[in-house]
């Protein structure tokens, strides 16, 4: 131990290398260039040249072409906006065994922080399953601590906790001898389904008793008699008038392993839930996260800290020696705040239906950030310096004590987890996950690079972390809608990049802040375009050039280079077609949907009309949605105002579509076609890509179909708008 301070490294030897791909980083800003002139002319053209309309209708006409202007003025600079992530992307590659040559076993101290609300929304066994990953993380033991933030104050997440801890002797002891990859044990025996080693049979075993026991514990919703007698000191924690808004800090220490030096041990965990009074604002994730830093200050104080959701399980038991090989490196590594790994899934379809993995995010844009100075903080997923995010600015000397304070009792160190214990302090502000925000992670990743902070994205092949992705619309929509809206708020509150962000962080880094906090506002001129390009359809009135003009060219450039470079993308990334097609219809869906409403709360909440809510969203599906999940036929069947307006814009754009069909083949000369050819091109693909939306709604029998109310005011509204349109 001693050995530390004295370490001798001769040389200096990278930890990581950063690779750049300039020569499709130059083709990319041709074609980039290319499109970007096309936009201009198209701006050009909308400004410039005067539309061919009969007398009568010129007012209407220059409205409209004053609307569609602003609408492809916004998508204009939407796109040079989205351009900051593909312009200098870079990759990260890590040396692991250099780490290990090193550093051996003498690695820093690591405390993961797995957040959890709920015990029917996020079941015990899926949390127990990531307490379990992780606990068994290729990392020396008694190095490594393991925090269960549990929100929502529930004795069965405890009982799953005290069951984990005794399983975890097996478990991790087992997944390191025989090196076990994935080291959740759920997601191993999906893993190992046809055939296990005669080694795992024993601790297979094990594990499927204590899966019963705890899903028995959580469908009669009582913890059973001798686990209370076991745990006595956690359990009488619980009050009899204990709710989960209404109670005091529970803390226990299941497993110390602070004291036990031995190379057998397991990692120390910790059952943390904080005091809730109904007439405290408790800040939700950001408010967990926080009493965690404290608490975990006074029994381990890690130097490291990793932050994972409750149902994101280490698929990848090297992610904290990756992480570090970052964080530890002795040159570039000195400026990095927080290492990301991305946020993915292993309960996705083929053709991921919802477009829930956002592979492009993921494959592209996160390192076209981190060419820019990092990727953003997503909440999950992600290893921080404690004091960094505690509120050390880049410069200041970190503080190197290592050693542990002296063992402190539970009871003295739960005042930190109170109520009242950050009245008049800066947690929240200048220290910590910061407060007020439904997206907190963001706005705290932003904070700590304006300190002049960089971050890291790294993405291993073997995904180190896998959650659970929305496994129907309604809960897809849902929680986009309160991403969109929280980035929105980012952008209009005193953290916004914009300002907040100048002079601090690189313009394409706040350019890169923009794409996501301009989501919401996004939703504006896609709604104009896919409700004007129909209407004016069956109107007669064009909105764009002819098809024989050649201001065509453009228009046509733009659309069709804009798609093949997505496909390609896509392709790239390892997507499928079909799942390229299906992200296109997720990105109409999000736009009229999830934004659109995204945008609606937050101008409301600007008026003060309304207050910010936040839902979780459930991580279980039931059994016959689930069987349509893995068909990948879309599931509606709940009544939503989302589904009502995508209903009815999809309703309104068959029907425009199917009269001017008619209308053309009635006429003799195919004149529409002519002076509509564009908008038969867009109302054509709008139709074929909601396919799925009108089998919902009009052919399906199932339960997963539209509902029948929604259904009926979809076509009344549609066909209502279709016929003022047409008065006009
Ligand atoms: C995830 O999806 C798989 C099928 O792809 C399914 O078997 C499993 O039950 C799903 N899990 C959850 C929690 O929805
Ligand atoms: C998860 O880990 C397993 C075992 O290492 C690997 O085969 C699988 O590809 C990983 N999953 C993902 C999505 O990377």
């Amino acid at each position: 131990m001693g050995k530390q301070d004295d370490r001798f490294i001769p040389v200096h030897e990278p930890l990581f290398e950063t690779k750049r791909r300039i020569g499709t980083v130059i083709a990319y800003r041709v074609f980039s260039a290319s499109v970007f002139v096309c936009i201009f002319l198209i701006w050009f053209y909308r400004v410039f040249v005067p539309v061919e309309i009969d007398e009568s209708r010129t007012g209407l006409v220059r409205l409209l072409s004053l609307v569609m202007l602003f609408a492809e003025i916004y998508f204009g600079l939407y796109w040079v906006v989205t351009q900051s992530s593909r312009w200098n992307p870079v990759w990260r590659f890590t040396f692991a065994d250099r780490l290990s040559r090193i550093y051996g076993n003498d690695l820093p101290r690591l405390d993961v922080f797995i957040c959890t609300a709920d015990p029917v929304i996020e079941p015990p066994l899926l949390v127990v399953n990531t307490v379990l990953s992780v606990a068994a993380l290729d990392y020396p033991p008694e190095k490594l601590a393991v925090y269960l933030s549990d929100d929502g104050g529930s004795e069965l997440t405890f009982y799953a906790l005290t069951e984990a801890a005794e399983f975890a002797k097996t478990w991790v002891p087992f997944c390191k001898k025989f090196n076990v990859e994935p080291r959740s044990p759920a997601a191993y025996l999906s893993a190992k389904a046809n055939g296990l080693d005669s080694s795992a049979e024993e601790v297979v075993k094990l594990y499927r008793e204590m899966a019963t026991r705890i899903e028995m514990a959580t469908t009669h919703g009582r913890v059973p008699e001798e686990a209370r007698l076991k745990h006595g000191d956690g359990f009488s924690q619980w009050d009899f008038d204990t709710t989960r808004r209404n109670h005091g800090t529970i803390l226990q220490i299941l497993v110390d392993g602070r004291e036990e030096k031995t190379r057998e041990t397991i990692p120390t965990l910790v059952y943390l839930s904080r005091e809730k009074r109904p007439q405290h604002h408790h800040h939700f994730k950001a408010g967990a996260m926080n009493a965690m830093l404290r608490i975990s200050s006074k029994i381990t104080c890690g130097r490291f800290i990793l932050n994972l959701d409750c149902d994101m399980y280490s698929n990848n038991s090297k992610s904290a020696r990756d992480a570090l090989c970052i964080l530890l490196d002795e040159k570039e590594g000195k400026e990095i705040a927080f290492v990301q790994f991305p946020q993915c899934f292993d309960n996705l379809t083929r053709n991921d239906l919802y477009g829930s993995m956002m592979r492009v995010g993921m494959d592209v844009e996160f390192n076209g950030l981190d060419g820019n100075g990092g990727p953003l903080y997503i909440g999950t997923g992600c290893f921080h310096r404690r004091d960094v995010i505690c509120g050390r600015k880049y410069g200041e000397e970190e503080e190197k004590s290592e050693k542990i304070q002296e063992i402190s009792k539970p009871e003295m160190i739960k005042a930190l987890a109170s109520c009242t214990y950050e009245e008049n302090t800066q947690w929240g502000k200048e220290m910590g996950v910061k407060y007020g925000c439904p997206v907190e992670d963001v706005i705290t990743g932003l904070a700590i690079q304006c300190r002049g902070w960089k971050s890291a994205y790294l993405n291993p092949k073997n995904k180190a972390f896998l959650g659970v992705a929305p496994t129907n619309l309604h809960q897809t929509l849902v929680q986009l809608r309160r991403w969109s809206e929280g980035d929105f708020q980012i952008l209009l509150s005193e953290y916004s990049p914009i300002w907040y962000g100048q002079g601090k962080i690189s313009l394409g880094l706040i350019l890169g802040y923009c794409v996501y906090c301009l989501w919401a506002p996004s939703s504006v001129p896609v709604l104009i375009y896919s409700v004007l390009t129909p209407l004016c359809l069956i109107k007669g009135i064009p909105l764009f050039p002819k098809v024989s003009s050649s201001w065509c060219i453009p228009f046509g450039y733009v659309t069709v280079a804009a798609n093949v470079y997505s496909l390609a993308e896509f392709l790239w990334c390892g997507g499928t077609f079909r799942g390229w097609w299906n992200e296109q219809r997720m990105w109409l869906y999000r736009r009229t949907s999830s934004y659109l409403f995204g945008f609606i709360d937050t101008i409301r909440k600007l008026l003060g009309v309304s207050e910010s809510a936040f839902v979780i969203t459930a991580k279980v599906a039931e059994e016959e949605g689930a069987e349509r999940y893995k068909e990948e036929v879309m599931e509606f069947g709940v009544e939503s105002p989302m589904f009502l307006l995508l209903g009815t814009l999809g309703m309104l754009n068959l029907f425009c579509f199917a009269a001017a069909v008619m209308r053309l083949l009635t006429s003799r000369d195919g004149g529409d076609f002519q002076t509509m050819g564009l908008q038969f091109g867009i109302a054509g693909a709008l139709v074929v890509i909601n396919w799925p939306l009108y089998e919902g709604m009009l052919f399906r029998k199932d339960k997963g179909k539209m509902p029948m109310s929604v259904t009926v005011k979809s076509i009344v509204l549609a066909l209502s708008a279709c016929t003022c349109f047409a008065f006009l």
